[in-house]
């Protein structure tokens, strides 16, 4: 069974329609894309998954559970992670201190201090381990407000790792990123999500044609295709949809 389905999956806010009976498989240990012209609804797609907001109507199921009733707090303690906005990390704490803090979560707020002191070598341990895969070590100790923009980015990603999660969304992450540092970027997605499933939103084709097993196109609020990025690349309603343009992987990044 897939490890994330939407069933038929219908959104609107007041009179307007922004996913129209959407339904998609993601399969557990695949990247998957979503793209698709801007207001196409990709947003608002990870907002139903992660638990922002809730479907209309349809179904959303996860590792065989209906998750589209429950909070978003309840669906991360499932696992699944949502990386969207540098507002997850807290800006007065270290990026050390921001992976531990992520680190304790998955393990409950609830714990005594008695319990939690014995713990905090390891939790030490965990968050330089964190910090030494996505290659952020040598600014263990930097306030995450004085991080650079793409740091802070990649520290948020660290965060997603850090909560265990299987399923890992990240919308738009080299957003806003040079050239140069969305390379670096999309190659450690694909380091740290080597094993998990990633569920990607992205408007940079480079990424997306680089990271994803699979890509599904969402225009005017439906699914037009799901494919291969070959198969997609080469489907003319994915190329009208585009106008023809971004269809290539050398598109410019903004
Ligand atoms: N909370 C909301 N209330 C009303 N309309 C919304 C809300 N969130 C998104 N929309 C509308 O839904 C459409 C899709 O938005 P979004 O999911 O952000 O698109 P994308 O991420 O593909 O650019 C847009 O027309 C947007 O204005
Ligand atoms: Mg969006």
């Amino acid at each position: 069974m897939s490890l994330l389905q939407l069933q038929a999956v219908h959104k609107h806010f007041g009179a307007t329609r922004v996913l129209e009976d959407v339904s998609l498989n993601i399969e557990a240990g695949e990247r998957h894309a979503i793209i698709g012209p801007n207001g196409a609804g990709k947003s608002t797609l990870f907002d139903l998954v992660s638990g922002r907001h809730r479907a209309s109507s349809g179904h959303i199921v996860f590792r065989g559970r209906a998750i589209d009733t429950l909070p978003p707090h309840e669906i991360a303690r499932l696992g699944l992670a949502r990386s969207f906005q540098i507002s997850s990390l807290f800006p007065r704490l270290s990026a050390f201190e921001n992976l531990r803090c992520a680190l304790l979560r998955p393990q409950g707020f609830g714990l005594s201090m008695t319990r939690l002191l014995p713990r905090a070598s390891r939790l030490n341990a965990c968050a330089d381990a964190l910090l030494e895969e996505i290659g952020l070590a040598a600014r263990r100790d930097v306030l995450a407000g004085a991080l650079s923009y793409a740091e802070q980015r990649t520290l948020e990603l660290g965060l997603a790792l850090a909560s265990g999660a299987e399923l890992i969304l990240l919308d738009e992450p080299v957003a806003g990123m040079n050239r140069r540092e969305a390379e670096q970027a999309i190659a450690l997605i694909r380091r740290v999500t080597q094993g998990k499933t990633l569920l990607l939103v992205e408007h940079d084709m480079g990424a997306v044609f680089e990271l994803a097993d699979r890509i599904s196109v969402l225009a005017g609020g439906r699914v037009i295709a799901t494919g291969t990025p070959t198969q997609i690349r080469a489907n003319p309603q994915v190329q009208q949809a585009y106008l023809g343009s971004a269809m290539t992987e050398d598109t410019p990044h903004a």
